[in-house]
């Protein structure tokens, strides 16, 4: 293996998730172990998703990650874990083509280059971790010939991001808190696939922040010091959601889901306000778009929309089928219309055929108006995310997507 100047690489695709059940603290900080159970759907890769190559050849000095172009450092705990953990696991590996053949054992001393790109912008604060660091593990995993399911590949995953486990799967993920002191029970199972609710449309409203967020790691670390009603809610509201969630989902009860999705995304927010200092994640356009929301679904005869916000103050509205995210949308676009200088491709972006039968031009409807109220919910949006729940981690063939050089791997 010596003297040989080959590169092997791998590209896979990974989503993102969105928790409909949240994970707030940890309680062991070092393997990224939970306090409780959480659940959460997956994006459609199309719209929101991490692509990332990793290569491995005799030639390379040291392990070295590039993230969306830039060089990053590995030094940390959190990369070291993950890589330490899917090294241990590698396999032999053998192409005879190229005349490549890796031992098991060869995988401690061989370095890595690894490439990772997000397919939306990283300023908009949506989860990239969580897509980053299982994509890395997925990537890792095929390379090494790692002979791991997704569940015992999440529990590496989860050492880089905690949420990043539940990305390993497509459709409704549940992560396990599991009781084990190594954190070897605390793992992401698929719930059902992205085929078992499909009538569901997720529109993500990218809310413009002025303020430097406070990190989901460090917020989570100071409620689980300071709130009492976080030690409540993991004890004794969190365990009877999962079952009722778990139910919910499986009977596509999307009144149930709303119910428990817009709690537990207030829930949440109100453990950041009962911590101490409190940590404010949303913002006056998140507050807007909640009453809106609120209103829309007081109006119809069954709930139409869910919300959910995450460390910061974007809103993910999950409608009930595909009319009803019609009409959102351009109830939205009433309320927060682009500045005039912007146009509409750049506004609204994702599944594009939702915004063509929204067809934006025109006036809105007289009962999409009384849906909403007033139009005085004028705030911030950047631009809008349309998606639906999606598939799990794949390895793209297509070797013109790789983000390494096939001879040199080094970025392209
Ligand atoms: C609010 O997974 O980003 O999005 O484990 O410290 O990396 P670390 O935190 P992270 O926290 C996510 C918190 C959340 C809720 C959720 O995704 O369940």
């Amino acid at each position: 293996m010596a003297e040989e100047k080959w590169v092997m690489m791998v590209t896979a695709q990974t989503p993102t998730n969105i928790a409909v059940i949240k994970y707030w603290g940890k309680r062991d900080e070092v393997r990224i172990l939970p306090i409780n159970d959480s659940i959460s759907v997956t994006l459609d890769p199309d719209h929101l998703c991490t692509l990332t190559t990793v290569a491995v050849s005799p030639s390379f000095d040291r392990d070295r990650m590039w993230l969306n172009g830039k060089e990053i450092s590995l030094s940390g705990s959190r990369y070291q874990n993950c890589l330490r953990e899917i090294r241990s696991r590698g396999d032999d590996v053998e192409d005879k083509e190229k005349g490549i053949k890796i031992e098991k054992k060869d995988w401690e001393k061989l370095h890595l280059h690894i490439a990772s790109h997000n397919n939306f912008p990283t300023a908009a604060g949506l989860a990239s971790s969580a897509a980053g660091f299982a994509c890395l593990v997925f990537a890792l995993a095929k390379l090494m010939n790692v002979n791991e399911d997704p569940s015992q590949l999440s529990a590496i995953a989860r050492q880089g991001s905690g949420s990043a486990c539940r990305s390993l799967f497509g459709g409704f993920v549940k992560w396990n808190m599991g009781n084990k002191e190594d954190g070897s029970d605390s793992v992401a199972v698929q719930l059902v696939d992205d085929k078992h609710w499909d009538d569901l449309v997720i529109i993500i409203a990218v809310v413009s922040s002025r303020e430097k967020e406070t990190s989901s790691t460090s917020g989570m670390r100071e409620s689980v010091e300071t709130s009492l009603l976080l030690q409540h809610r993991a004890k004794e509201v969190v365990p009877e959601r999962i079952v009722q969630m778990e139910e919910a989902i499986k009977n596509r009860d999307f009144t149930s889901f709303t119910k428990l999705t817009c709690a537990d995304s207030n829930q949440f927010h109100a453990v950041c306000m009962d911590t101490s200092p409190p940590i404010f994640y949303m913002n006056d356009t998140s507050h807007r778009i909640i009453s809106l929301v609120e209103k829309w679904n007081r109006s119809a005869s069954t709930p139409e929309i869910a919300y959910t916000f995450d460390a910061g103050p974007n809103a993910v509205l999950i409608a009930r089928n595909r009319k009803v995210a019609v009409e959102l949308l351009q109830g939205l676009l009433y309320c927060f219309p682009p500045k005039p200088d912007t146009d509409m491709k750049s506004y609204v972006l994702g599944d594009a055929s939702i915004v063509k039968e929204a067809g934006l031009e025109g006036e809105l409807p007289q009962g999409i108006k009384d849906k909403i109220g007033r139009q005085d919910q004028k705030g911030e949006v950047s631009y809008f995310i349309c998606s639906r729940p999606g598939r799990g981690p794949v390895v793209l063939q297509d070797q013109t997507k790789a983000l390494l050089h096939p001879q040199t791997g080094l970025p392209k």
